[in-house]
């Protein structure tokens, strides 16, 4: 039997992830801009929405213009129907065990299925017909990612498959790109041509494919030429494209996350810091104690590299995160001059623009994914369930 933890009451909580749904609804209306009118924008809100909230990243991305929800797992889909979202909502990656009980839900819900073999084919309609049903789906198309999706040998048996099953319906073929992010890389020329060419044998099965997609953010930004029916941008929406935006466009990025110093205090120089003393104070100093750690989200891995923010009494300072990143804390040399008290707000990372000071400015999920050998995408839904999180303009 597993026992329900009462929920936590968020002020008693020093670590604050915060959303401003304004700004993924800013980034998804400049993303917008750059497609032509007869391509729709499916906002991918797999994964809680990056970390920001799926309801709160659904609802900001459809004011700014997405017309189609994506989200990986189908249970995730079957929420947002159930949240009312009157558009089409897609999900892509399930298995068998719990295929059996989520599919006959998310199709009675009206929900776009992906199918990327004939047993997934079959789950599908066998979920259809328990629903009395006609399942919307997208074929997905293996270009050369190597995981989900059909090769392109197998795509005209799938094909006749769908043609002879009255329980599905197709809406669209699609493919996911490895490359796209370096635009020198001739792969994504080697996947589209293949997407093309699987496409060109599936519509000889089952007629013309109605919709097709298969541009992500990076393929969005650079690649017009691949928006064709809808595109599927996520992390640029959260305000991190991964490509420069055309000149002029910036995105914003939507999530903070907030401390305050729980403990200052001046120390000589000499004195170590954190688990196996991997920094110690140069001069004299102050240090201050943040109680935030890699249990609430931090990678341990980007010890000793990124400064944050400090709201003093006397204005914002950058102090950097010194000595290793414990599970609950981390350490900032404040400097000899700090003004600095406990209680002081620290920002974690954010926006940049919410702090520009001479050293720096407010350190993003980009400045923490480079210290830690990552990208942002990790950074971002590595906020754990510790953390409470609100959304706030
Ligand atoms: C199938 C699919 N489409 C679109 C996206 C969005 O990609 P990005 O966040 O790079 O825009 C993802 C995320 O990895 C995905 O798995």
């Amino acid at each position: 039997m597993s026992v329900a933890i009462p929920a936590e009451d968020p002020r008693h909580i020093p670590n604050r992830a915060v959303v401003n749904p304004a700004a993924i609804t800013h980034n998804t209306r400049a993303v917008r801009g750059l497609l032509g009118e007869q391509t729709a924008l499916m906002a991918i809100v797999k994964a809680d929405g990056y970390g920001h909230g799926m309801l709160t990243a659904a609802r900001a991305a459809l004011e700014g213009g997405a017309t189609w929800l994506g989200a990986a797992h189908p249970a995730s889909a079957l929420a947002l129907a159930r949240a009312g979202f009157d558009v089409p909502i897609f999900t892509w990656l399930y298995e068998p065990v719990t295929a059996a009980a989520v599919l006959p839900e998310i199709i009675a819900a009206g929900v776009d299925v992906s199918v990327g073999s004939e047993r997934m084919l079959r789950m599908v309609s066998d979920a259809s017909r328990a629903v009395d049903g006609r399942a919307r789906v997208h074929v997905k198309i293996d270009s050369g990612m190597g995981r989900n999706g059909v090769i392109p040998s197998a795509v005209a048996g799938l094909g006749s498959a769908i043609r002879e099953d009255d329980h599905v319906q197709l809406v669209a073929a699609w493919t996911h790109l490895s490359s796209v992010d370096d635009p020198e890389d001739p792969e994504t020329d080697r996947q589209v041509e293949t997407f093309d060419r699987s496409c060109a044998i599936l519509a000889e099965e089952t007629g013309p494919v109605p919709l097709q997609h298969l541009a992500n953010s990076a393929a969005t930004i650079s690649r017009p030429d691949l928006h064709r029916d809808i595109v599927r941008p996520g992390i640029a929406l959260y305000g991190y494209p991964p490509l420069p935006m055309p000149e002029g466009v910036r995105l914003r990025p939507a999530l903070s996350i907030t401390s305050h110093l729980a403990l200052v205090k001046d120390v000589p120089a000499g004195t170590h810091v954190g688990y196996g003393h991997t920094w110690t104070t140069p001069e004299d100093t102050r240090l201050g104690l943040v109680p935030i750690g890699y249990a609430d989200g931090l990678h341990r891995a980007a010890s000793g590299e990124v400064g944050l923010v400090v709201r003093t009494r006397t204005g914002d300072q950058i102090a950097r995160q010194v000595g290793r990143i414990s599970m609950d804390q981390i350490v900032l040399d404040l400097g000899p001059e700090s003004k600095a008290q406990s209680g002081d707000l620290v920002i974690v990372l954010g926006d940049p623009s919410a702090a520009v000071l001479d050293e720096g400015t407010v350190p993003t999920a980009e400045d923490w994914a480079r210290a830690a050998g990552t990208i942002p995408y990790e950074v971002l839904t590595s906020v754990s369930s510790r953390v409470s999180r609100e959304a706030r303009a």
